[in-house]
């Protein structure tokens, strides 16, 4: 991976973070992106430290803002030239309703139109790099969710729940009909469940109630460890036996089918249009 450069979302704290430390000790070049600046300088250092690779990079940005990700996008282009492995991993789950200063509820906004816009502002600089590899990290409660077409933001009827497994189905289904439309190009996307992860990432919530906490201090000893939850990325990101395999969704490193939902093609082609409207990107 010497020659490669990656760039990982929301590599400041559990999957993410393990998987950037697992592709800086690879000596490709790792681009980190993140939200606080502390917290970048801080990775960098420790993925310096801890692998002897030097080619550590971080650019700031709040994916919540789509500003954020067209800035994000500008400076990478400024630094690199090449892109060979974009890897999707950004996330959150809220108890409560968020807006984003787009005025688009939060979970939808980071966890899914933010990997749509970046990808497809990046998609020229993989192209020239080809082959080159998309990573979305989705996940297995994209069974459970629905594209709620008519009212998308949730600003009726929002629970964590409905608006996690919304963009995780968004996840699943932008990923096949992106390898549909880079067919020939040798840039190809997949999309992965983690497992269930101990990243304590419900404690970044401050609303999240005294009983799911206590519920998820219960049972996150018998999750996996974030470095066991980054092994189906890093293997999409470095395995030659992945080699030009696109539109697959996978989990521990093996292609699984996913929802029956997830290959409905006019619903992937909806999402697809509304996702260009809500980021203001040419269909
Ligand atoms: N953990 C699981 O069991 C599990 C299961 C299935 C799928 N997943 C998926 O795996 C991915 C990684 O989750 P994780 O469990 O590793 O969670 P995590 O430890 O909370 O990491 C999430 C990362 O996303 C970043 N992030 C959140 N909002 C952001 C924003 N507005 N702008 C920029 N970065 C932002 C966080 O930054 P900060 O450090 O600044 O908060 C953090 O680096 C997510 O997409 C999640 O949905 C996780």
């Amino acid at each position: 991976m010497k020659d490669k450069v990656c760039l990982i979302t929301g590599a400041t704290s559990g999957i993410g973070k393990a998987t950037a430390l697992a592709l800086a000790s690879t000596g490709a070049t790792i681009v980190i992106i993140g939200r606080n600046e502390e917290k970048l300088k801080t990775i960098m250092k420790e993925l310096q430290q801890k692998t002897g690779n030097q080619q550590i990079d971080f650019i700031i940005a709040d994916l919540s803002s789509q500003k954020d990700v067209h800035n994000l996008v500008q400076t990478f282009k400024t630094r690199y030239q090449k892109l060979h492995v974009l890897i999707n991993n950004a996330g959150l789950a809220l108890t409560k309703r968020q807006v984003t200063v787009d005025g688009l509820e939060m979970t939808l906004a980071v966890n899914y139109l933010s990997r749509f816009l970046l990808t497809n502002l990046l998609i020229d600089v993989l192209k020239r790099s080809s082959p080159a590899r998309i990573i979305n990290v989705a996940g297995a409660y994209h069974a459970k969710g629905e594209i709620h077409f008519e009212d998308i933001n949730l600003e009726h009827g929002y629970t964590s729940s409905r608006a996690n497994s919304q963009t995780k189905l968004a996840d699943v289904l932008f990923t096949y009909k992106l390898a549909r439309q880079l067919e020939g190009s040798k840039v190809t996307v997949n999309c992965l469940h983690p497992g269930a992860v101990r990243t304590g990432s419900i404690y970044k919530d401050e609303n999240t109630p005294h009983y799911m906490k206590f519920m998820y201090k219960l049972f996150s000893p018998f999750f996996q460890s974030p470095e066991k939850g980054a092994e189906t990325t890093i293997f999409l990101a470095t395995s030659p036996e992945v080699d030009g395999i696109t539109g697959k969704y996978f989990v521990n490193k093996k292609i699984k089918k996913s929802a029956e939902k997830t290959y409905d093609t006019d619903l992937q082609n909806r999402l697809w249009k509304i996702s260009s409207q809500l980021t203001n990107l040419a269909e």
